[in-house]
């Protein structure tokens, strides 16, 4: 079956006993037993329950992979691949991470003894310089937040392989729908469900998906262990979201690459990153190994801070506000929301500055996205003049 197909039904058959076509939401804590050791498959919710079974089969199937276990949130899903280090293992991690990402690795460097190494993820070769025998995992997120930039997945893999290491990838920017880890040689596809795949602005939610048989125990163990598990009424709704994902998609990048054509031509705009544009560095790769180019962009406004400020106080349609992936546009401002635990140095290195500000393009009619940011774009430099 194909992507949108398995999006609407895997996982979730028509009830058995009732003939539901729409999986229920099973809210019990606990499962009634036979007799010792006899019972149907389920004991009790934070160990498995068959709302949050359903949303790992459907997840795992959309990523062509075996295994998925969902959490309560993208970093409880970090803090679950984190569980499979060993004081004194070696991470290399992409320097344009999610802030949140970045907190909790320097939370393991400072309190667990795992040696963290950030490196440009735009050349390969740049892992391999800092590779060593230490070297566990190496993490990557492609397209990156905030700054889109794209990383070579199978060059990665390959150098993991070659290096008994494995490789995580966040996929939250692009999903299952437009990249496949996996498939180029990926370990794990580690989500933050709350954005795309939820889609509706309604749910925190985490996954990690494997087709590595050991990976799946540790990652069960730690489900059960530690507890960070999402309730039965947010799988169901990640799972409603899900079966759109495709057309949410289709429809999220075909409005962002009219708007950073529009961006990359506009005078108060200094500079524009989206995969999608010709100019963007790793357009080919992104070509290569993505099937679009999402929904996200960043640029670079005129001015600094004042002139951001007063650019999304005159937005209407898109809301000024953190997270992405929704059907509504957002913007946010990464320096002060989603990045704010990085250094401000080390974020100014990085090229995340005070003019920087990311667009979650959302499903909207597009004429209206379009006016919205220009008439904001114009406002910002407008009420500087007065
Ligand atoms: C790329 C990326 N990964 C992970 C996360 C963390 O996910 P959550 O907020 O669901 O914990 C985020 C959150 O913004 C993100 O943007």
């Amino acid at each position: 079956m194909k992507f949108t197909t398995r999006a609407i039904h895997a996982g979730q058959e028509p009830d058995p006993i009732n003939g539901a076509t729409i999986l229920p939401i099973h809210p019990s804590s606990t499962f009634t037993q036979e007799e010792i050791g006899k019972f149907k498959g389920y004991e009790y919710s934070r160990t498995g329950n068959p709302t949050r079974e359903a949303l790992q089969k459907c997840l795992a199937s959309l990523e062509n992979g075996k295994y998925c276990r969902a959490f309560a949130s993208g970093m409880a899903a970090a803090s679950a691949i984190l569980s499979l280090l060993v004081s004194g293992d070696h991470v290399i991690a992409t320097e344009d991470i999610y802030g949140g990402t970045y907190r909790i690795f320097e939370w393991y460097r400072t309190h667990y003894n795992i040696n963290f190494t950030y490196v440009d993820g735009s050349d390969p070769d740049n892992f391999l310089k800092v590779i060593t025998a230490a070297t566990k995992l190496i993490w990557i997120e492609t397209p990156s937040n905030p700054l889109m930039q794209i990383v070579d997945i199978a060059a990665v893999a390959q150098i993991c392989r070659d290096h008994n290491a494995f490789l995580t990838v966040d996929n939250t920017f692009a999903t299952s729908y437009l990249q496949q880890p996996l498939k180029l040689g990926a370990q794990i596809v580690m989500y933050s469900t709350t954005k795309y795949i939820n889609g509706h602005s309604d749910v925190v939610g985490g996954a990690a998906i494997t087709n590595d048989i050991e990976i799946l125990r540790a990652l069960s163990y730690y489900q059960n262990m530690a507890g960070a598990v999402p309730s039965p009424f947010d799988c169901w709704l990640t799972l409603r979201g899900l079966k759109t994902l495709g057309i949410r998609m289709d429809r999220h990048q075909a409005n962002a690459r009219q708007i950073a054509n529009i961006l990359q031509q506009h005078r108060f705009v200094e500079k524009v990153y989206y995969p999608g544009l010709p100019k963007h560095p790793q357009h080919f790769l992104a070509k290569r190994q993505m099937k679009g180019f999402g929904g996200m962009i960043s640029f670079r406004i005129h001015g600094g801070r004042e002139q951001a400020n007063r650019f999304f106080k005159n937005l209407k349609v898109f809301s000024f506000a953190e997270s992405l992936g929704a059907v509504e546009s957002l913007a946010c401002y990464p320096s002060i929301m989603t990045h704010a635990t990085i250094p401000k140095e080390k974020r100014e290195a990085r090229g995340i500055t005070d003019g920087t500000i990311r667009l979650s393009v959302g499903i909207e009619d597009i004429d209206d996205l379009i006016g919205d940011l220009i008439e904001a774009l114009e406002a910002a430099q407008r009420e500087k003049q007065i």
